[in-house]
């Protein structure tokens, strides 16, 4: 728990009732100091939230795969350091910032890394998800409002920001826009899914593709994205979900979830991937996630799908320099591929409604938190994810 000024061990009530709003915070945060070393718990400063921004009190935070591939520096401009990591979390607003006026202290809020400004050129179209200032950027270290950081370590050193979020940490500071509230009753540790992972997966499958019922689905790599998808192609009734994966646990985590069948491309022989799943479903699926990061398996993915009519969606992130795997003209055999961002849902709008629909057990999200670690393990949970353990480890701050 974190302490606000010269008070240690500050109660949540106080909290709540907003008594450190406009105050310096000390509390812990599990701070990168460099591409791939151990993250370190250490006591940080948090400075209050300036105009249109909120600090909130994190209670749970999980990592994804997108944490994973920059922690391990693979992409060369997001190498700044010291830098807080984490996009996935659910906690309570502790201050407002002036102007803000859709928040209250108090608060349940679930932080998006693709904000939602509501009045800009994209915003108020409909056939995007993406806001012309918080979008999702990797590249982005500081808070919009002044290009400065709102962390720092005890001796004044700045920390720098990660995907407007920066959720490993006892208190964080983001735009209003990259905040959502939800319904006090909804259980904060699974809605924290909801800040990543699970609403990409569920969104690619209902937004981006808009699977319909009968529909034939390959997902390529199982992890909580892919098998988000699976639910939500599940939900949707689709009649075939085909599940790949290097990895055989996942057979088991992803049958208890919705996939049909299951294909170990290790396991196959002569026959490609590709091959094997057209050979499965009279000449391709309707439709192909890739959830791995990984080009060549992107490729698979787009030859898995049937032609004339068959769409590939990306949600993985690619580190890899190298573009696409595609030959222009195999786009004329009618495949077609496009990424999802979020899952294309418009957080702020519609996070409220797919969380009722979380509580409504129209989406099954059991099945996703297969681990639970207090904060201080984090680096243990980095390891359960780069071992293919977890789907999601809940850190419990
Ligand atoms: N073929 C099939 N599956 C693969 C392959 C491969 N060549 N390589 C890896 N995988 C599988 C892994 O075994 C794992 O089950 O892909 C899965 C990836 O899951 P996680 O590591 O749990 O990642 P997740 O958090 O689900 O994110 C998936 O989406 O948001 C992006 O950056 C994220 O690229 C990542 C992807
Ligand atoms: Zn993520
Ligand atoms: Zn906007």
């Amino acid at each position: 728990m974190g302490s606000v000024g010269n008070d240690d061990n500050i109660m949540m009530e106080e909290v709540v009732a907003g008594n450190s709003g406009g105050k310096v915070i000390s509390c812990r945060a599990a701070v990168a100091w460099g591409p791939g070393q151990p993250l370190s718990v250490e006591e940080i400063l948090v400075q209050p939230p300036h105009r249109m921004e909120v600090r909130i009190r994190i209670l749970f935070t999980s990592i994804c795969h997108t944490d994973l591939t920059v922690w391990k520096g693979l992409n060369e401009a997001q190498r700044v350091y010291p830098r807080i990591f984490g996009h996935e979390s659910a906690g309570i607003v502790e201050s407002l910032g002036e102007g803000v006026m859709d928040f209250e202290v108090g608060d349940h809020v679930v932080p998006i890394f693709n904000g939602e400004c509501g009045d800009c050129v994209y915003c108020i179209r409909r056939d995007t998800n993406l806001c012309e200032k918080f979008r999702v950027n990797p590249l982005k270290s500081v808070m919009t409002t002044d290009g400065k950081c709102r962390f720092s370590t005890k001796d004044g050193k700045p920390i720098f920001h990660f995907l407007n979020t920066s959720t490993f940490s006892e208190y964080t500071v983001l735009d209003s826009a990259c905040l959502v509230k939800i319904h006090p009753n909804a259980p904060l540790k699974k809605m924290t899914l909801l800040s990543c992972g699970v609403s990409t997966g569920l969104g690619a499958a209902w937004n981006t593709a808009n699977v319909t019922e009968g529909a034939t689905v390959a997902i390529f790599g199982l992890g909580a994205v892919g098998l988000a998808v699976a639910e939500g192609a599940r939900v949707r009734g689709a009649s075939k979900i085909i599940g790949v994966d290097v990895n055989p646990t996942k057979a088991v985590k992803g049958k208890r979830i919705g996939i049909t069948d299951f294909i170990n491309p290790n396991d196959l022989g002569h026959i490609s991937v590709d091959e094997k799943i057209k050979e499965m479903t009279g000449g391709g699926v309707d439709f192909s996630f890739e959830c791995a990061g990984n080009l060549d398996v992107l490729r698979q993915a787009f030859l898995s799908t049937h032609d004339g009519w068959g769409l590939t969606i990306v949600l993985g992130i690619h580190p890899s320099p190298r573009l696409l795997p595609l030959h222009p003209m195999e786009l004329f055999d009618g495949r077609r591929i496009v990424a999802s961002i979020f899952g294309d849902f418009k957080g702020k709008t519609q996070l409220p409604i797919l969380a009722q629909q979380c509580m409504n057990g129209e989406v099954k999200l059991d099945e996703f938190i297969t681990h639970e670690l207090p904060f201080n393990k984090i680096n243990e949970a980095f390891q359960l994810l780069i071992d293919g353990e977890c789907l999601r480890c809940l850190l419990y701050l």
